[in-house]
Order: C-alpha cells, then structure tokens, then sequence
C-alpha cells in the first residue's frame, strides 16, 4: 500500500477501505508517514468529506494508536460526559456527584483548561487537599465503592489524534466536521466510557459559531459512538455568553456547591439536568428523560447530591468542609466592581472574550506551562436580556492584584448594554440516538 494512492483516492472523492485508513494512521502514528502527507490527506479530507463508515474506521484506528482505558472492573454502566468547550462551564463539577448519587457510576478523566476555556482539574485544584493524580486501582475501587471518582489524565491515550491534531492546527485542517468527530470520538473511546453525552456549544465561546455548524457536528458524533458500539446522545447549548454567573476557579466551586443544592443560577441548572437525564437514561437509570429528570431533581433537593460531593472530596483527600463553608475557598485580595456606564439592557456578553479575561487575571493558561491562581476570576451579575440601571454593577472583579484597567477596559467592550434585549435561548437541540 502506498500513501500517495491513498491521498489520491480521497482527492477524487473516494471512499477509503478500512485497511487503508488503518495504514495512514499505524504510519503517521510510527513516523513512517511524513507531516506532508498526512497534511495533504487532512486537505483532501476537508474537500471530500468521509462516509459514516470512513469516520467511524477513522475514530477506532485513532483508538487503537495507543493505550485505552479498561474499566470493565467497574460494575454497571460508565457514561461519560463530554464538551466541545465553554467559558465558566461547571457542569462536570455539578453532574459528578449528581448523577452518582443515583447509584451510577461516574468514572471520571478530566484535563487542565487551556486559553478562553477552564479545567475540572483546575477547579478542583481549589479545594485544599484535593488530588487527582490517583492510581487507576484506586480510581476503579472508589469508583465501585461510592461511585465517583476524578483522575487527572493519565496514558498515552490517542497518540495518532494528538499527533494529527497539532498538524491540523498549522494546516488549516481543523474546521472539518468527519476530523473534529473522530478527534473527540476517539478520546473518549479511549478514556474507557460504554456511553457517551456530548455538549456540542454554539456561539462565540465555542469552536462552532452558528447553531447549523453545531448540529453536524453533533449527529457525526453521535453516529459514530452508536456506530462503534457507545450508546451516545448529544444537545446543542448556547455558549455566547458564559454559563453561570462565575467564571474562576474557586468561584466556579462555590457555583457548584450552589447548584448541587438546587440554588444555581438558572441556566447551569437546566443544562445540568439536561445533560444528566441524557447520563441517566444512557446508564439504564430510567426510562425516559423526564423521568430522569425527576430523579435527578429528587436527589438536589433532598440533600443526596451534596452529600455525595462531600463524600468525593473526603475520598480523595480534600476539605469537605468548604461545602457548608464555603468562605474557606481560597479568595482573591481585591473585589473590584464594574459599573454600568449606562442604562438598559443587556444585550451580549462576548464569551471568549470574557474568558480571556479571565484567563488575564490568573484563572486561565495562555500556555501549556502556565501556572494558574485559583482565586481570581468573575462574577456576573447580570445575564443577556437583564434589565441594568447606569452605575449598577455589571459583575465583581477577583484580582490580586489593582492594576486592570486594561482588562476592565475588555470587559467593557464586550458587555454590550441596548435599548432592548431578549433572553438568549440556552439548549437548541436534544439529540438523542
Ligand atoms: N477538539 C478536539 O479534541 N479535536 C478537534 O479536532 C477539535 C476540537
Ligand atoms: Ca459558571
């Protein structure tokens, strides 16, 4: 078999076999295919696009490429969860112990953040103690025991996609929708899931700017997992503006523990449970998603859901105590308020540019190597469409330190305040198999 044909086969519209694909990948992987070839096959793909078969060949040969998960020792059914990537995104932090608390396990892998988007890592990082550099034998046993446990990320899971990944980056090979799928598809294969809940974001925080873009993306994934045997269901969720009102580490903690007792803020609160009835139904816990739902809800409001956090946090060495304490949280020196220069209403609050900011203060990593201070960040008080008077604040600056003038001068460019506003619409599409 020779990489040029290949190349030429896809340039033509073809449809690559299966031998084919697994060839270019175990190639690339070894070294043995060069950047240039591959690059040129990632710019045939783009033209040509690839059948359900070519992407779901495409994601397992991605699988394959390097170690995968067993967590078979795990009793019940694992779902995972997963988003393309949002700005003040707590919902993992919440949906954790949430969904545990049903008695279904929840077996978790979470990663750092990078750029405008946070970590689950990162924001447990703020609770005093708490590790998830764990073994896997003790992740699996905490798992089976109480059945929630994070792990930071550990393996060489999916070498041929980080491989492939960082040459799309620079070859104007990313924003192909077979390339996006199989990429997240094959690391949450890896990761060991059996079913898959996937929050694809519209908007300007999110990698897919118009709700149409989102919905491909959406069902190519959600055709793959069920393709290759991983149960999976998606929604499309508004990612414009940031989720919540906290943006921040620690501040994002607090939102959490918040919203595990039924009191987040209303949009966190609904995409938690939507996401969660789609975990639940996926795991055989219900029948229905409106069933889930109220189960979901029952274990919020009677306490089982707070109670399981708390049991999370002990078994991995954190202070629990932060949750009926959550003062102890570690906080930044300065509060500093942002008034509105005018009245009106709120007409957009430019996510990505939001998080930035965020990121400017210390919440987030520019680079890979970046440290981060869990203390700083964001608190909105105010939503697209809330009604604000001029000198009203618009949200409270965490800072350490006092010179920002240049990031409230961003904040203030990316608060637009109008004559009139609507709501934004938070959950576009549910897509179940
Ligand atoms: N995120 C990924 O993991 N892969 C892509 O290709 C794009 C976004
Ligand atoms: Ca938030």
């Amino acid at each position: 078999m020779r990489m040029v044909d290949i190349i030429a086969k896809k340039r033509d519209g073809h449809e690559l076999t299966t031998a084919e694909i697994d060839f270019f990948i175990k190639g690339y992987t070894a070294g043995t295919i060069p950047d240039y070839q591959a690059s040129a096959l990632a710019m045939a793909i783009y033209f040509k696009d690839m059948t359900d078969r070519e992407r779901a060949d495409l994601t397992m040969a991605m699988v394959n490429s390097g170690e995968t998960i067993d967590l078979s020792a795990i009793k019940g059914i694992k779902v995972d969860k997963h988003s393309t990537g949002g700005v003040g995104d707590t919902t993992t932090l919440v949906l954790a112990p949430l969904v545990a608390a049903l008695d279904i396990p929840v077996a978790k892998m979470s990663g750092r953040g990078l750029g405008h988007t946070g970590g689950t890592t990162d924001k447990l990082d703020s609770i005093a103690g708490f590790q998830t550099e764990i073994t896997k034998e003790d992740f699996i046993r905490l798992v089976n025991d109480d059945k929630v446990a994070v792990i930071g990320q550990t393996g060489n899971l999916t070498p041929a996609d980080k491989k492939l990944y960082a040459l799309r980056d620079v070859t104007g090979t990313v924003n192909s929708i077979p390339l996006i799928a199989s990429s997240i598809m094959s690391k949450k294969i890896a990761a060991g899931s059996d079913a898959i809940v996937l929050d694809v974001k519209t908007g300007a925080g999110a990698f897919m700017k118009t709700i149409d873009e989102a919905k491909q993306l959406a069902n190519a994934m959600v055709k793959i997992g069920n393709n290759v045997g991983r149960r999976t269901m998606a929604i499309i969720s508004d990612m414009s503006q940031p989720l919540g009102f906290a943006i921040g580490n620690a501040l994002e903690v607090k939102e959490a523990i918040d919203t595990l007792k039924g009191k987040g803020p209303a949009d966190l609160h609904e995409l938690v449970l939507t996401l969660g009835s789609q975990m639940v139904v996926l795991a055989n816990g219900a029948d229905t998603l409106e069933e889930a739902r109220a189960r979901l809800e029952e274990v919020m409001y009677n306490g089982k859901a707070i109670e399981k956090f708390k049991v999370m946090l002990k078994n991995q060495g954190g202070d629990a105590s932060v949750v009926d304490q959550p003062e102890k949280l570690p906080e930044a020196k300065f509060k500093i308020e942002l008034p509105a220069l005018q009245a009106g209403y709120i007409s957009e609050i430019v996510a990505d540019e939001i998080g930035i900011a965020a990121m400017q203060l210390g919440a987030g990593r520019a680079t890979k190597e970046d440290s981060i201070d869990v203390s700083v960040g964001l608190m909105l008080h105010k939503k697209v469409g809330d009604r604000v008077e001029q000198g009203e604040s618009l949200l409270t600056i965490h800072s350490n330190r006092e010179d920002i003038d240049a990031i409230k001068q961003k904040l203030y460019d990316n608060i637009k305040i109008s004559d009139q506003a609507e709501k934004l619409q938070l959950i576009y599409s549910v897509i179940t198999e």
